[in-house]
Formats: structure tokens, sequence, C-alpha cells
């Protein structure tokens, strides 16, 4: 059975506006459901966490349905989700954690193909501790990454994207986890992109820690953490004295917002529940039917993104495209000989067609691969139909005329 965009769509009061929004990979639209979670979440009585009354024990129940909700999402255990402002923070956090254990000689790797957030931390903590940086480089024919044969055993850890956010390359996590592990070190996925269009399976990437944000996945404005719980056990971040020593709560800082985990979990349920099997009936929460709803979701999504993107790809006429790995995302980066591509977006937002003109926080791969600065960002979500791609389509032309 195909995805049924319409009744999708349905769920999403801000389409209503007839603007078609291509601008996903910065963030998505918000269904109601989550909207609703938000909003029940900050009216109904609630208190911070505790364990007398009952608005305590709703404030813990929030957290427990968060975590339950992204272990779901990402195949790691409950106690393996951490909470984050943003994907920016936990690597922060992260880079920092992780860098107490490092010693001067020892390497890591970051890659170009890589948005800014998982690169200068894990530099800045390089820095600090006396550690080499080694670069994984991209392919300029291919927009893929070079892989080399093994890393050093001096290497301590290897960060990579799972998707890129701007090319929408996607690398190959399995293989790059196996030569991590064989030299010994831990490997820290950026599945921020990846997570909006593919379902995770962070134990079978062969992710050690895994950093996704709802709000490229029609959630709220957050960032997620995925480890193995052993894995986090073994970290000690900097923090308060009367804050929780368990994990994961050592690693959230202060007091967590209810109301947008509330929204963050409503966005999975969501998910799950937008399958061609399960359109009709209401979300479940049981571990099982909810990570299966997650996984036909993916697959009927990605049908429909792959279809969309073949049809921009078709119609591109003169544009430059960037975006041409083997395996990528329906997200693609063009741009116009001669042309701003900030006119462009202007042209297109005239039409109410919103593309987002600019270089994305892709600093690296725009310098490594000298991309057009500032470049139009096509970006394909579940939400978008057939008749949005044609008018951009129609849009794009009638700019180069
Ligand atoms: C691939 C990728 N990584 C990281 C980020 C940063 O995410 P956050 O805004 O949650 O810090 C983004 C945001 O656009 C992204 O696209």
């Amino acid at each position: 059975m195909s995805f049924d965009v319409t009744a999708f769509r349905a769920h999403f009061p801000s389409l209503d506006s007839g603007l078609a929004f291509f601008d996903g990979p910065g963030g998505t639209q918000t269904p109601r459901p989550v909207a609703e979670a938000i909003m029940a979440t900050m009216t109904s009585p609630i208190s911070n966490r505790g364990t007398v009354s009952a608005t305590e024990l709703r404030a813990g129940q929030v957290v427990a349905d968060f975590r339950a909700a992204y272990a779901d999402l990402l195949g790691v255990p409950a106690d393996g989700i951490v909470h984050g402002r943003s994907a920016t923070q936990l690597t922060y956090d992260f880079s920092r954690h992780l860098a107490k254990t490092w010693r001067p000689g020892d390497e890591i790797v970051v890659s170009r193909l890589d948005h800014d957030s998982n690169i200068r931390p894990w530099l800045q903590a390089a820095t600090a501790a006396g550690v080499t940086v080694r670069w994984l480089e991209i392919d300029p024919a291919t927009t893929e990454l070079i892989l080399p044969d093994s890393f050093s055993e001096r290497t301590r850890l290897v960060a990579v994207t799972a998707a890129s956010n701007v090319l929408g390359t996607v690398p190959p996590i399995r293989r790059i986890a196996d030569l991590a592990h064989a030299a010994g070190a831990l490997l820290y996925v950026d599945g921020v992109h990846y997570a909006a269009h593919r379902f995770v399976d962070v134990p079978a990437l062969g992710a050690d820690l895994f950093v996704c944000s709802p709000y490229k996945f029609f959630g709220p404005h957050c960032g997620v953490l995925a480890a193995d719980p052993a894995l986090l056990a073994s970290l000690w971040p900097d923090k308060l004295i009367p804050s929780s020593d368990a994990v994961p709560e050592r690693f959230e800082f202060g007091t967590l917002p209810y109301e947008q985990l509330a929204g963050a979990t409503a966005a999975v349920s969501f998910l799950a529940a937008s399958s061609p099997a399960s359109q009709s009936s209401s979300p479940s929460s049981s571990f099982s039917s909810r990570r299966a709803g997650l996984e036909r979701s993916f697959q009927a999504v990605h049908a429909h993104e792959s279809m969309l993107r073949a049809r921009v790809e078709s119609g591109l006429g003169a544009f430059a495209v960037h975006s041409v790995a083997a395996d990528r995302t329906p997200t693609l980066l063009v741009s116009l000989d001669g042309r701003d591509a900030r006119d462009i977006q202007k042209f297109l937002a005239a039409r109410d067609v919103l593309a987002p003109a600019g270089s994305f926080y892709a600093h690296e791969p725009f310098e490594a691969l000298q991309l057009p600065n500032p470049s139009l960002r096509i970006g394909l979500a579940a939400y978008n139909t057939v008749g949005e791609v044609d008018r951009l389509l129609d849009g794009l032309s009638a700019s180069v005329a």
C-alpha cells in the first residue's frame, strides 16, 4: 500500500497556509498531536519530579514515556536515552565528558562531510587535551567519504555524520564502526539528518553514541542522544553535587522541560501511527508495536520521498546539482551559474515556495568541495506532494527565464 500523503497532511494545521515547505532539513512543520501533547502537559496538574504527589509522579511518567519513545525510535534501552537542548549542545557536552579520558598523543577522527556541530566541539576538545586530529576527506567526484583501510591504534574517537544535511550523502556507518572498533575507538554518529528519513537501529549501525533532533521529524526543538547504558555508566560529566548520579539522569543538567519531552514523545507515536497498516488506528505505546509501526512508516515515507526526489531531479534543467552520492537522502543542493541563490530563494518565496539559500552550518563540506556559497537546498519531507514539487519546478524554471 502506498503512503497516503493526503491523510498525513491533514494532521498539520500550518500546511493549510498554502505554503510549500522544502525547508525540512532546517526543521519540519508540527502536527496537531505534538502541539496538543505540549499543551496538555503544560495545563495538566504537574510538579517537579518526586515520589509523593500525583503531580510529581506525572512529571516522572512524562520522562519515562520520553525515554521509552526514543528507545523505540532508535533501538536502544530506555536508560540509554539522554535529553538535551539540541544535538549541538549534546555533542559539546559529550565531547567534554569523553575528552576527560584522552591523553596527549591520542588521536581522534572527524569528517569533512559533517555539519559543524559534529566537528568544532571535537576539535576544541582535542586542542584542550593535546590530542591529534585526523580527517576523513570527501571524494569530490562522488561526494562520498574516502575511508582508510584502518585507523591508528591511538584513535580514541571517530565522529561522523550518518547523512549530510546539505548533500544528502549517506556514508557506510557500519563499515566505519567496524574500522573504529578494530582500532579500539568509540564511534559518535550525528544522526540529525539521517533520523528524519531512515529507520534507525543504533546497535546495527554500530554507533556507540548517536544523536538526533526531534524538530527535524515533526517534534519540538530539542536533542536526543542514544547510547548503551553501560557506556554511559563509564562516563562522568562535571555535575552538581545534589543532582542525580544515576544513568542517564546524570547527563541531564537542571530541570527537564516536561512539556517538550511530551511533545517529542508524541512525535514518535505520530510517526509510528503513520504507516499504511496503522494510518487509521490510534498511536500505540507498547515497545514492539510502536517500533514495528515506525519501521513500516519509514519504509512508506522512504518510497514517497524517493518518488518525489526523482521528480525534482528530472526537472532541474539548467541548475547544477551537487548531490550525487549513490546512497543519499531526499535533500538536494543546487546552484545556478552566475545567480545568487538568495535571489532564487526570494523568487520562490514570492510564489509561496520555501527553499532556503545558504551553507547550513556545513562549513567544511562547502570549503572542501568549493560549493557555491550560498547554494539552494531543496529538502523533501513526508508531507510534500507531487503538486508542490511541480510548483517548485515551475518556480525554478521561471527564475531562470
Ligand atoms: C546534520 C545536522 N547535524 C547537526 C545539526 C544541529 O542540530 P541542533 O540544531 O539540534 O543542534 C543539524 C541542524 O540542522 C544538522 O542538520
